[in-house]
């Protein structure tokens, strides 16, 4: 049994706010609330960690990492990205699929789950690809990719362009019950883009990626998903214009969901000034007028969820010159002190933050956890709020450090990592 005790539960799914305990058995939450612990008698079995002054909320999610296994591992491993997953607080993610060779078949998707299966036990949900080599061509058998294990579908890294091939992957994902997550890029309108397209642009004379062709692609998506209604999601939405069709969608009842990348939340186009290819991504960091907008939209809901596009690179992707260097940043062991700096700053409530990094990801994947409900499996998170730490190549678990924050003072940590009652990753005290 483990107790975690006088700690604030935050869990939106229960509308739960309030200082107290929660009771853990069997790897499920056997109760929860003020006084939960009340009359447990000493036992030496039972594990107890005080929460004073700390946060107690549903198992972080993230619907958009890459870990690079197989063909990778260099930049990282499941191992290795799993890691970095429980330090950053994060009980599940789900992996995109632009793999060596790609995850477009049951049998790379098994080796996956397999893999994960000799890591410190944050859960992997594998996303299949939604093209055969991620090409654009011929679909994958999703009924097969589900089978394996995989919850979702996507050709992350490159957008499904044509719209007929569209169409059939919304109906065949609709048919598998798969989350398709698209990548919003009309490609012919970004071709060797370096960054977004605007006054910056022109200044660094870089080529720029106009944000209309990521609204184009949202536009289209969901027309197209009016009368098919599969679960259609919306990877790293970056701009104004994309988020006016999500609203609207929304508005009229046709499934859409949207995730927003703590990078696009922070960062605007000016941080690339200098060429610094960490902050190069993809989509590439917007204006000004899109982080207010992303924002808000966040804010309002309109944006169901965060995730990190943790993209690990090494130097040979990121010494180079700005227009050689791959995109990507790493994300996983930075999402939570960013988001509770969003939160310092009134921008979301704490609930909100806590509702956009477990509750709707769990709820858009259809996956287990984001609640602290009695009975629901023991995925938690215990956050100090208030812990100030440097963001170093050491202090990091991934194998990676292609952040722009580093040297940056944080504020926040992830203090307990808790999947199905068993504590994964404890930060010791410094
Ligand atoms: O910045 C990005 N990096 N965006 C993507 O879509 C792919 C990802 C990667 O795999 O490195």
């Amino acid at each position: 049994m483990l107790v975690i005790e006088e700690g604030r539960i935050i869990d939106p799914a229960s509308g739960r706010d309030e200082v107290g305990d929660v009771v853990i058995e069997q790897g499920r939450i056997l109760r929860v609330g003020r006084g939960a612990s009340a009359n447990l008698p000493f036992h030496p079995e039972i594990r107890r960690i005080s929460a004073r002054g700390l946060w107690v909320v549903p198992g972080l999610i993230d619907l958009h990492v890459h870990l690079r296994e197989p063909g990778g591992e260099s930049k990282e491993d499941i191992v290795s990205g799993l890691q970095a997953a429980a330090a950053g607080g994060f009980t599940a993610v789900c992996s995109m699929p632009n793999t060596n060779p790609p995850n477009d078949c049951p049998a790379i998707t098994r080796y996956q789950l397999a893999r994960a299966q000799a890591a410190c036990g944050v859960r992997l949900y594998p996303f299949g690809a939604i093209t055969v080599g991620r090409r654009g061509e011929k679909l994958t058998g999703m009924w097969e990719l589900r089978e394996a294990g995989a919850i979702g579908v996507s050709d992350d890294g490159n957008c499904v362009t044509s719209p007929v091939l569209m169409r059939r992957a919304l109906e065949q994902a609709k048919e598998a019950d798969l989350l398709l997550s698209q990548h919003c890029e009309e490609s012919s309108l970004t071709h060797d883009a370096d960054m977004h397209e605007g006054p910056i642009s022109a200044l660094l004379g870089l080529r720029g990626w106009p944000p209309e062709a990521e609204e184009i692609i949202v536009a289209r998506d969901i027309i197209l998903n009016e009368r098919i209604g599969a679960r259609y999601h919306v990877a790293h939405i970056s701009t104004r214009g994309a988020l006016r069709w999500v609203r609207e969608a929304k508005a009229r009842g046709i499934p859409v969901s949207a995730e927003v990348t703590p990078h696009h939340l922070f960062l605007s186009d000016r941080a690339v000034i200098g060429y610094r290819t960490f902050c190069k991504v993809n989509p590439p960091l917007r204006s000004n007028e899109d982080i207010a907008a992303l924002r808000e939209a966040l804010s309002d809901g309109t944006i169901d969820c965060v995730a990190t596009d943790h993209a690990p690179h090494g130097p040979a992707e990121k010494k180079v010159p700005f227009s050689e260097a791959a995109p990507g940043m790493i994300g996983l062991e930075t999402a939570l002190p960013l988001m509770l700096k969003l939160v310092r700053h009134g921008i979301i409530s704490p609930s909100r933050m806590v509702e956009a990094m477990s509750t709707a990801p769990a709820r858009i994947a259809k996956i287990e956890g984001g609640t602290l409900s009695p009975g629901a499996v023991a995925d938690i998170t215990i956050i100090d709020p208030d812990f100030k730490w440097v963001l170093t190549p050491s202090s990091l678990h991934s194998k990676q450090c292609n952040t722009p924050w580093l040297g940056e003072e944080m504020q926040g940590v992830a203090t307990h990592t808790i999947v199905n009652g068993r504590i994964i990753f404890e930060r010791k005290p410094r």
